[in-house]
């Protein structure tokens, strides 16, 4: 069966960075499943829709096209509904909306055909909190970054900072700690490794030595 490198952890741990370098790396395709939650938690705010409403949300879920394409900077590009909403989905209001309505069972089901859709030949790197567990069980390679929270809340400051947006670094801290609880806590898909991924603490590493320690799980 085709491939697939699952790589979860919480937000920060440098999944996105080593995901998709990995993938390229290997010419394989790439999943940012937290994109498709982002995405859906956005277009429910577009459209007004009450959180505490989980059919509504569900049909958010299948209803919403979400589309991937790299721009000329080769920077991946999100639509959602056809309009160009990457700058909006980074923010970290994008990021408590996603995890909101990801606490909801019935969007995550919602959502798991459309993350599997993306398993095609050479093969797959999965970038989320469950792709290991919950979506792609049987992945013959899995990996969970993790990273302290000071070095994780830093690296989200300069990302954000890098894209001109305005957060302060103590406000972010305890945004992403508190998503991070929320992830951990719910009761479905809950944040954890899966017991067969190889665990990779990121605090202090470079992004090459992370990619290379990646790629060594792989055969030649
Ligand atoms: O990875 P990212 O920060 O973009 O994910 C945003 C949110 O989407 C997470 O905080 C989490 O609640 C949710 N998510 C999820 N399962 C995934 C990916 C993201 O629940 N596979």
């Amino acid at each position: 069966s085709i491939p697939v490198l699952t790589i979860d952890g919480p937000s920060g741990s440098g999944k996105g960075t080593i995901s998709r370098l990995v993938a390229q790396r290997l010419g394989w395709h790439y999943l940012d499943s937290g994109a498709l939650y982002r995405a859906v938690g956005v277009a429910a705010g577009w459209a007004d829709l009450d959180l505490a409403d989980p059919a509504a949300l569900v049909r958010c879920a299948f209803d919403t096209h979400i589309g991937f394409r790299d721009d000329e900077r080769g920077e991946l590009r999100v639509l959602v509904n056809e309009v160009d909403a990457t700058d909006e989905l980074r923010t970290e209001t994008a990021g408590a909306a996603a995890s909101a309505i990801a606490a909801i069972p019935e969007v995550r089901a919602a959502l798991k055909d459309r993350q599997r859709a993306f398993r095609q030949a050479p093969g797959l790197v999965a970038d989320g909190r469950d792709m290991g567990t919950v979506i792609f069980p049987d992945a013959p390679f899995k990996v969970f970054l993790t990273a302290s929270a000071d070095e994780r809340a830093e690296r989200r400051y300069k990302q954000l900072k890098d894209k001109g947006v305005s957060v302060t670094l103590d406000g972010l801290l305890r945004e992403i700690l508190a998503r991070d609880a929320r992830d951990a806590q719910r009761s479905v898909a809950p944040l954890r490794p899966a017991e067969d991924a190889v665990r990779i603490d990121t605090t202090g590493l470079g992004i090459d030595t992370v990619v290379e320690q990646v790629l060594a799980l792989l055969p030649a």
